[in-house]
């Protein structure tokens, strides 16, 4: 073997090796400090349907690292780098300052490992409407059976059952209050964050209002 094709070859596997180390930082819920995990919020497959059935607040992050750019900032004048639009969700999310030394170069790696093709940046419908009135017909009515597997999906994990875990308990939680809460999350998106506040909206692309209604429904029948 040619010296260039060992070089060749041992640069390979350091980043397999990186990549490898990085999908456990992804799934670690203990980078941060509120026991959330990248994992939580974000899928890594190309088609969602094709993943864990889980449903997550951000998309997936396959292509992620090709993407022309990120968090909307098509000039890039926020986010300049990858590294600085993950470090947006360590921030709002997992309660720490951004990630440092072998997490953040593992990570990087790892996304980098998932961007085999360029893939556009998906667009996020948020759902918000200029009524900040949540009690709505929209949300009324929706059918417990039809909203059980749908909370499994997407709100057990951070809600265990509807009540507490690495989040509150739903126990007194309103349809509206539901409803309010999945769209809005952390206000974030209205253009105020709730101090303290970090959890993420859903769009409608993630859940239709339907599905919100649905959602609710079954919390009310777990008090
Ligand atoms: C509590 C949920 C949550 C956690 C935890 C989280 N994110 Fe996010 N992330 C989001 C949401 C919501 C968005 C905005 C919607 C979207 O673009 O997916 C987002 C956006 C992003 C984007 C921008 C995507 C784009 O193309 O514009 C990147 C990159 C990203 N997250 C990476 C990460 C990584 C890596 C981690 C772990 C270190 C992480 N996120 C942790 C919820 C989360
Ligand atoms: C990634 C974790 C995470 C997921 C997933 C999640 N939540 Fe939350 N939720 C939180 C956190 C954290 C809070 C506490 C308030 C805050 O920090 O924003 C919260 C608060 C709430 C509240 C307000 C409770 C109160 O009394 O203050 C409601 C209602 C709620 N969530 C509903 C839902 C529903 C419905 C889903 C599924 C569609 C869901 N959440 C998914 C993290 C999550």
């Amino acid at each position: 073997m040619s010296w260039v094709t060992t070089a060749m070859l041992s640069v390979l596997a350091a980043s397999y090796g990186e990549a490898d180390a990085g999908r456990k930082v992804f799934n670690d819920a203990g980078i941060g400090t509120r026991g959330v995990s990248c994992a939580h919020c974000h899928a890594t497959v190309e088609d969602e349907n094709a993943g864990d059935g889980l449903v997550r607040a951000g998309h997936t992050l396959f292509g992620v690292a090709k993407r022309g750019y990120w968090r909307g900032d098509t000039k890039r004048k926020s986010f300049a780098t990858l590294n600085e639009a993950v470090d947006e969700c360590v921030k709002l999310f997992m309660g720490t300052d951004g990630l440092e030394g072998a997490d953040k170069i593992t990570l990087a790696a790892y996304l980098k490992s998932l961007s085999p093709k360029k893939k556009a940046r998906p667009d996020l419908d948020t759902g918000l409407v200029p009524n900040n009135d949540y009690d709505r017909p929209e949300f009324r009515g929706g059918d417990a059976d039809r909203g059980r597997p749908l909370f499994f999906a997407a709100c057990h994990s951070c809600h265990p059952n509807g009540g507490a875990g690495i989040a509150p308990t739903l126990e007194k939680s309103s349809v509206a209050d539901i409803a309010k809460k999945v769209r809005e999350g952390n206000g974030l998106l209205r253009g105020s964050r709730q101090p303290g506040q970090w959890m993420p909206s859903f769009g409608r692309e993630r859940l239709t209002d339907q599905q919100v209604a649905d959602i609710a429904a079954f919390i009310q029948t777990r008090r």
